[in-house]
Order: structure tokens, then C-alpha cells, then sequence
């Protein structure tokens, strides 16, 4: 099979890895890629977002599936286009996607389906954005609409920074995707990623995670897109992860279907474990990056068959996928000023060569130099990723690796796992 993977992060670094071990494979190809996924297979210079310019590349090479990494090229219709050109794609329509690129629209679908989540309302004036707040009490929860690179979430401790969030939304920060705000309830409680994969009428679970989204051990400082997974998450017990499946994934992909918008690829539920049980925080329409990294790692099945059913709607009849009964953690390692303003350009050592035991470099913001020398080049640099027989052997193998690295300027937590260690 000839597959065209599109993408430049970590989680595609890790899709490519995955892929490649697949005997199915005979060629791929990934667009744009970086200089991990350049030491598998063969990249070309289409960003995730060119359409058309994805559409030839996948003609040209005669594609027999294309796998979408992002949500950015889910927004702007890949997967439409694809489907008119008659390419099976894993990854939803931007019809479908916008469970992950509307908030208000995932809110809106989430009541009409009853799903469980936090009460919300949507707004696109400061006066009625305020109105709602007043018969809320703190912590209040600001969101943008749309997709904000992972800033649009404001969990505002006060009234006043409430406003002020609200002010700043409305006002343009984000422009259009904050033209409207979404305002919900807090959800207490912990939070975990779960997976599956969907070939629009049929779901089927695809692995669980727990990320760390603050940038600092300890749970402190700025949200970021995940500085560290590991999986499984002992707090999602198999009777919890069924039930999340159940009340939230699988009326998920029955309503998409029966909206008309059928929803193909895979669907990452973020829950709240709350006193109540699971609820949602948001659906997403892809994997999670670094959550992807980790499942990647754990994932015995050859993933191929699993990517090619759920794009052409032959999920139903694939067996369950298999697990290694293994743990497995990721370390995010980010370069300094990550998240607010991320410094390019140092010079990284020993972040390549093969996969050294059970750990694996997975890259997810690097840059090539014509000379061969590796650069930052990104907000969340490397993945640092490694399996073992438990929890406290996967990080220390991960840690571990880090010591091999130099790369100035670069951090990442110390705590990945704490959780559950
Ligand atoms: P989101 O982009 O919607 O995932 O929000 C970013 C982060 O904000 C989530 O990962 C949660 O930690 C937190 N969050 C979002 N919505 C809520 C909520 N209703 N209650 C509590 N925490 C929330
Ligand atoms: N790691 C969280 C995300 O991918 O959104």
C-alpha cells in the first residue's frame, strides 16, 4: 500500500514509526514531515493546510490512503476533497470536525445528544457574556469559538479576570475564532484522553492516556498543548473506560451519522472524572500529540488495517485491537519561553541514531540545516518517549535518554507520571 501521511509534529513523527513497521506498507510518504520522520521515509514540502497541492501529491504517488495528522488541514476540507477525488482518508470532513473546531457547535451537539458535559452558554457581546456570569459562581471558564493553538481557554479565578478574558476574546485576540465565546461550568476532577477509532457508523476504543497540560512540575503555570502522557492511566479503570465509551463516543458517532455528517478517523474524547462520572471537556478530531506517542509505543496490532478500515467504513468487521501489556511515558521537551514565546534556532545534540532499547526520540518541532546540524525550530521540541514492564520503568528509560541530549535552553518536567507513580 502506498500511504500519504500529512503532518509535521510528534504525533506524525510517531504515526510514521508506527506505519513503517507495517508489512502492508510499500510506500510513504509524509507531507511536510520534519527530520524525524525524514530518517523513515520520504517527505515533500506541502504544508498540511494546501489542499490542492495534497490532493496532486497523493494523485501523483497513487495513494491508497491518506492519514490527516492535524485538525488545521481537517478545518480547511482535506478530507472533503479527498472524498471527491475518491482517496479513502482517515480523518473526518470539516462538516465533522467541527466537534473539535466549534466549540459552540460541539456544545450545541453535545445537548442535543445528551451527552454528558458542563452547562454552557454562548455568547458574542460583553453584556450577555456578563449576564451569564453573574448567575455563575468561580472558577469561571472562558473559551474562544474556534480553534486558538491551544490558548483559547481562559479558567479565570476571578470575576474580574473573567471579564477581562471575555473583553480580550470579544475584542480580536484571536480574531475570528473569538468572535464568539463559549462560557461553561467547572468540572472538578481529573482528566484523561480516550481514544477510538470511527468509520462513521461504528466505533471502536482505541487506547486511553494522561497528559500534563501546565508547563511546570507540579501541575504550575501556563496551559500548554501537553508536556508529557504516559498510558495506560491507572485512574481510568476498565469499567470507567466502557462507560466513557459508551456515554460519550459512541452517541457521538451515532449522531454525527444521523445529523448527516458522518464522522470518520479517530475521535479523542477529553473527559472529567468527576464525582459523577465521566464528562466532557471537549472532543478533538484527531489524535492527541503527545498522547498519540505513547499509544503508538503500546500498540501491538499493525495499525495499517485499523487506519484503512475506519477511512473506507469497514471498522465492523476488524477485530479489537491488541495492547501490550506494557506501560508506556512520553517527555515532552520544550524550548525556553514555551508556551508564550518559544526561542529557535539552538543547536541539538544526541536527539538522534536508532531507537536505543525501549526508548524512542520522537521529533516535534526540529529543522535540518543543510550540514546535517539539528535545530529547535517549535514550541515542544522533542518526545522523549520510552515502554517498559510498569510505569516507573518506562520513565526511568525516558528519563534516562534525556541525559543523552543536549540542547541549550530546552526544558521539560520532571514529574511526567506523577500521577499514577
Ligand atoms: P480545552 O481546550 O477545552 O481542552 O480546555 C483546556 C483545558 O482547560 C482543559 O484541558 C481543562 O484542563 C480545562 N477545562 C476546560 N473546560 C473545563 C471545564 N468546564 N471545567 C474544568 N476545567 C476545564
Ligand atoms: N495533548 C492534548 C492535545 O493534543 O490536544
Amino acid at each position: 500500500m502506498n500511504i500519504l501521511l500529512v503532518g509535521s509534529g510528534g504525533r506524525e513523527h510517531a504515526l510514521a514509526w508506527k506505519i513503517k513497521q507495517s508489512p502492508l506498507l510499500t510506500r510513504l510518504v509524509a507531507a511536510p514531515g520534519n527530520p524525524g520522520i525524514a530518517s523513515l521515509c520520504e517527505t515533500r514540502p506541502v504544508p498540511a493546510t494546501d489542499v490542492e497541492g495534497l490532493v496532486a501529491l497523493a494523485r501523483e504517488m497513487a495513494a491508497d490512503l491518506v492519514v490527516v495528522g492535524p485538525e488545521s488541514a481537517l478545518e480547511v476540507g482535506l478530507a472533503d476533497r479527498l472524498a471527491s477525488a475518491g482517496i479513502p482518508c482517515f480523518g473526518p470532513t470539516a462538516a465533522a470536525a467541527r466537534l473539535e473546531t466549534s466549540k459552540a457547535f460541539s456544545k450545541d451537539f453535545c445537548a442535543r445528544h445528551n451527552l454528558p458535559t458542563a452547562a454552557f452558554g454562548v455568547f458574542d457581546t460583553v453584556d450577555a457574556a456578563g449576564a451569564f456570569l453573574d448567575a455563575q459562581t468561580a472558577p469561571y471558564v472562558i473559551k474562544a469559538d474556534g480553534l486558538a493553538a491551544g490558548k483559547g481557554v481562559v479558567i479565570a479565578a476571578t470575576r474580574a479576570e473573567a471579564d477581562a478574558a471575555v473583553a480580550d476574546m470579544l475584542g480580536g485576540l484571536f480574531g475570528q475564532a473569538g468572535a464568539r465565546v463559549v462560557i461553561e461550568e467547572f468540572m472538578p476532577g481529573e482528566e484523561v484522553s480516550l481514544f477510538a477509532l470511527c468509520d462513521g457508523e461504528t466505533a471502536v476504543p482505541f487506547g486511553f492516556a494522561q497528559d500534563h497540560k501546565r508547563a511546570y512540575d507540579g501541575d504550575l503555570g501556563p496551559n500548554t498543548g501537553g508536556m508529557g502522557t504516559y498510558s495506560p492511566a491507572p485512574v481510568l479503570t476498565d469499567a470507567l473506560a466502557r462507560r466513557a465509551f459508551e456515554e460519550c463516543i459512541l452517541p457521538a458517532v451515532r449522531g454525527m451519522a444521523a445529523e448527516g455528517t458522518p464522522y470518520r478517523g479517530v475521535i479523542y474524547a477529553g473527559l472529567m472524572l468527576t464525582p459523577q462520572g465521566p464528562r466532557l471537556v471537549e472532543f478533538n478530531a484527531r489524535f492527541g500529540d503527545p498522547e498519540c506517542q505513547v499509544l503508538m509505543l503500546r500498540l501491538e496490532s499493525d495499525i495499517v488495517p485499523y487506519l484503512m478500515a475506519a477511512a473506507t467504513g469497514t471498522l465492523g468487521a476488524s477485530p479489537p485491537p491488541v495492547w501490550r501489556d506494557e506501560a508506556a511515558l512520553c517527555v515532552v521537551i520544550a524550548a525556553g519561553g514555551y508556551p508564550q514565546s518559544p526561542v529557535s534556532g539552538a543547536i541539538i545534540r544526541g536527539a538522534d541514531g536508532p531507537d536505543q532499547g525501549h526508548a524512542v526520540v520522537f521529533h516535534a518541532g526540529t529543522a535540518r540545516d543543510p550540514d546535517g546540524v539539528l535545530r529547535a525550530a517549535g514550541g515542544r521540541v522533542l518526545n522523549i518517549c520510552a515502554s517498559g514492564a510498569s510505569l516507573a520503568e518506562a520513565r526511568d528509560r525516558a528519563y534516562g535518554r534525556i541525559g543523552d541530549i543536549d540542547f541549550p535552553g530546552g526544558f521539560f518536567r520532571s514529574d511526567i507520571g506523577w500521577r499514577a507513580l
